[in-house]
């Protein structure tokens, strides 16, 4: 009885302090920033038969409220609310999967109580859709895209931290203005220059001139900055865009032939990027087709199958100027496909692509 009474002060204070405890706790989680995060698929979504299923799964199966379940620490740093844009694995995303997805983003990032945006993604064509969205969103607000190598079923899985780090990146303000983001394996990249370089490791994604920064236990840390336009300083916009020009992409590679350039331009590309070896070096035998190709209105634009931190030299062993080429510059040939096509939705010019090419 003596303790009780001793202790009744304190059960007083408690009752008294409660109230502002909670008040307090609201306060600070009204001052988190909001996040949306988009789902789309891929195997941040899988699932797989057993734990030691780490690249044996099936993709696009957990939809994102339970993506969202699976990180609870998630309310610490953001209020995050999900939605299921679409369940898909990212090999097959289309032109009007890129457009319905980047319009959707376009609409979120004008609200007020949306402060940044977080797009769970595949890993196979995340870097594609991760440069469209940096071409065409006019926005400073952080979009991060991400995606894992592993099922959230797997052992070691790595979705859930690329998540977490991802709604960090995607609702720090120092994340604004660095246009389109990744956030894979701790590293936070340029949506530009990031590629998928490992097919069935969780350091997968590489940028040839390195990642931005890191984002460690949900704080970012920044080395550098991106050269190239983007976002808020592109010349494009996706509520302007209501098409995307089909641009097709054919490999060089010893004893290649012709048929794929024609067939692609007698499907309706309106350029074609060519995967050269080397220096987007074309075979002897290629070029009358692409002289032809170039005759007839497609595009030819050169690209190189070697994507470790090089760039495609304009006219050094092809004659660019003399055949009305483009050069893709740094651009690998999936990124350059995305340039193209977005580029032509403004420009049939060769001048003008090459002018896009060098600023983007
Ligand atoms: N099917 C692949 C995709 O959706 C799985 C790869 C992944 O997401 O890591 O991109």
């Amino acid at each position: 009885m003596k303790t009780l009474h001793k202790l009744a002060p304190c059960f007083a204070a408690m009752m008294f302090l409660l109230p502002y405890q909670a008040a307090h706790a609201e306060a600070a989680k009204a001052k988190l920033p909001n996040v949306v995060i988009l789902a789309t698929g891929g195997t941040i979504a899988g699932a797989g038969a057993s734990a030691a299923n780490s690249a044996t799964y099936q993709a696009a199966k957990v939809p994102v409220d339970k993506l969202i379940a699976g990180v609870p620490e998630l309310s610490n740093i953001a209020q995050v609310r999900g939605e299921q844009v679409f369940q898909i694995a990212s090999e097959s995303f289309t032109n009007d999967h890129l457009l319905q997805l980047g319009k959707h983003v376009a609409e979120l990032v004008k609200r007020s109580d949306v402060d940044g945006v977080v797009i769970t993604h595949g890993t196979d064509t995340l870097e594609e859709t991760a440069y469209f969205l940096n071409l065409v969103q006019r926005t400073d607000k952080p979009i991060v895209v991400v995606g894992s190598m592993r099922p959230g079923t797997a052992m070691s899985a790595d979705g859930m931290l690329n998540l977490y780090n991802a709604v960090a990146v995607a609702g720090s303000k120092d994340s604004r203005g660095k246009g389109v983001l990744v956030a894979m394996n701790d590293e936070i990249h340029s949506g530009r220059d990031v590629s998928k370089a490992v097919n069935i490791k969780t350091e997968a994604f590489k940028s040839p001139w390195g990642p931005l920064g890191m984002v460690v236990e949900g704080k970012t840390y920044w080395f550098r900055l991106p050269a190239k336009r983007h976002t808020v300083n592109s010349e494009f916009d996706i509520k302007r865009i209501n098409a995307l020009p089909s641009v097709d992409i054919a490999y060089g590679y010893g004893n290649v032939t012709d048929t794929a350039y024609k067939a692609f331009a007698q499907q309706g590309a309106k350029a074609i990027i060519h995967a050269g070896t080397g220096n987007g070096s074309v075979a002897a035998k290629v070029v009358p087709a692409l002289q032809d190709i170039r005759k007839s209105g497609v595009h030819v634009i050169r690209s190189s199958r070697v994507n470790a931190g090089g760039f495609v030299l304009r006219n050094a062993e092809q004659p660019d100027d003399k055949y009305d080429w483009v050069v893709a510059h740094d651009l690998n040939p999936q990124k350059a496909r995305i340039l193209a096509s977005v580029a032509l939705t403004k420009t049939q010019d060769s001048k003008e692509l090459q002018r896009i090419f060098w600023e983007y």
